[in-house]
């Protein structure tokens, strides 16, 4: 089935970016020609361009200041926002948003998906007690079964978070349809939705391994 045939009307909680950039970039993100250093600054460069669709709700509160000539109203983002990088991968798009997003905190969660079974397995946690943020924005590139995304959202609802969003860049409808199903209210922002998994849960066409195309770990270990 076409990617572009799944519909929002079914998934309405995917955003699926259809900028003209993000297309582009996308295209060369996913060769497998591109090199490590190509690959990471296209993934910063889709995540710049992904954050600011998905922080296009965010609250402002207004301000009064002066320009060199008169007084002024401006604007300014009125909640706290926390960036979660899903470990190894997540962390080549922490960057790109912590640029666009200065003030937000930054809390990194550890997973890896087991090879046999598939499933994620936790190996980072340092979330302080008790959330203090009003917008958490989940960042991983790669939602395939949808485990690792389901599980890191739960820990964070379970930590307190009540706004939560994920945002990635390549995602299969299997790993949308599971997120969606367990975490409704959170919203999907990603550059992609690819056709299907394979047998080993590899997203098709897809990109390969994110952690290892953006750490040069092809092939090693
Ligand atoms: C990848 C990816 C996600 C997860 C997606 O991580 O970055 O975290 O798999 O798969 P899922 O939706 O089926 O859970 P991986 O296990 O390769 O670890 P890494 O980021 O350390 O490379």
């Amino acid at each position: 089935m076409a990617a572009s045939s799944h519909s929002r009307a079914t998934r309405p909680t995917l955003h699926v970016s259809s900028h003209p950039l993000v297309r582009h970039k996308l295209g060369i993100l996913t060769d497998e020609r591109t090199d490590s250093k190509t690959f990471r600054e296209l993934a910063r460069e889709l995540t710049t361009l992904l954050i600011y669709e998905a922080t296009i709700d965010l609250p402002l509160s207004e301000f009064t200041y002066r320009t060199p000539l008169e007084p002024a109203t401006g604007s300014k983002v009125a909640i706290r926002v926390g960036l979660v990088p899903i470990l190894r991968a997540g962390l080549g798009m922490v960057d790109a948003a912590a640029d666009v997003l200065p003030r937000a905190s930054v809390w990194h969660l550890g997973m890896y998906r087991d090879e046999t079974s598939h499933r994620p397995v936790s190996y980072y946690n340092r979330l302080p007690e008790t959330c203090p943020d009003d917008l958490v924005i989940v960042l991983d590139p790669m939602l395939a079964t949808g485990g690792s995304a389901t599980d890191a959202i739960q820990v964070l609802k379970d930590w307190g978070a009540r706004w939560i969003k994920f945002v990635g860049i390549i995602a299969a409808p299997e790993g949308v349809t599971q997120v969606a199903e367990v975490h409704p209210e959170v919203p999907m922002y990603v550059a992609s939705l690819d056709r299907e998994l394979d047998a080993r849960k590899f997203i098709r066409p897809g990109l390969g391994d994110a952690g290892d195309r953006l750490f040069g770990t092809n092939g090693v270990g």
